[in-house]
């Protein structure tokens, strides 16, 4: 069967431009599973939901109608008819889907519908998934688990290059994330038993995906 390589770690740790490239490179699918949280989130604001009130998250996220594509050249993600590419990215959701990801329901729903991706991709090209809990929850059988991390100043450093922010805000933002992911009650934050963990502090991206690439060679 075709490979399944799950890659946890916190934001700014280079995951996403290392998954995508990984993906490009064995010509298998990717998966954001961030920009599934995100959408929810998305969806949450735009009803007008309070991010703090569960049960109307919950409904929220199972009305939502994610369409998820895979191309790691142009992942893409709308809820319904609309594509929230852009706005999944923007101060208003990333301030909020830390909560809403902690919402129980809305986890269990998600997780299904990343196992039934990854379950029809392990019997075609194979899938790079991108996440918090992959190895841990979502793909506990994955062929190779990677757990990609970065020092907080740098993760911060490349966060605020990315959106063009203020730095100290960044890195205010990044860690008030990480607290809440890594301490929530269901599906936090942490490590695989079994992951291999690189630290991309001072690794370029070509020699983190190159190495995971000799990884899955052996
Ligand atoms: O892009 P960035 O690394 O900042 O975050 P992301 O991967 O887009 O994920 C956004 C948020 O979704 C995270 O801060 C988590 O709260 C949540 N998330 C999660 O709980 N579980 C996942 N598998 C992926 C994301």
């Amino acid at each position: 069967a075709a490979p399944v390589v799950a890659i946890d770690g916190p934001s700014g740790s280079g995951k996403s431009t290392v998954s995508r490239r990984l993906a490009a490179e064995l010509g298998a699918q990717y998966l954001d599973t961030g920009a599934m949280y995100r959408a929810v989130t998305w969806a949450v604001l735009d009803a007008g939901v309070d991010p703090a009130d569960a049960d109307a998250v919950a409904k929220v996220a199972v009305d939502a109608d994610l369409v998820i594509g895979t191309d790691p050249t142009s992942p893409h993600i709308s809820v319904g008819t609309v594509p929230v590419d852009a706005p999944i990215r923007g101060a208003a959701v990333t301030a909020a889907v830390s909560a809403v990801a902690s919402v129980p329901a809305v986890r269990q729903l998600l997780v299904a519908r990343q196992r039934d991706i990854i379950a029809s991709a392990r019997s075609a090209a194979g899938i790079v998934v991108e996440g918090r809990d992959i190895g841990t929850v979502v793909a506990p059988d994955a062929d190779l688990k990677v757990y990609l991390t970065a020092s907080a100043a740098e993760r911060a450093r490349r966060r605020s290059t990315e959106v063009a922010a203020d730095l100290a805000a960044t890195a205010a933002d990044l860690q008030r994330r990480d607290t809440i992911d890594s301490t929530r009650a269901v599906d936090p934050l942490t490590q695989a038993a079994d992951a291999v963990v690189l630290d991309s502090t001072e690794l370029g991206i070509d020699e983190v995906v190159h190495r995971l690439t000799t990884l899955l060679e052996a």
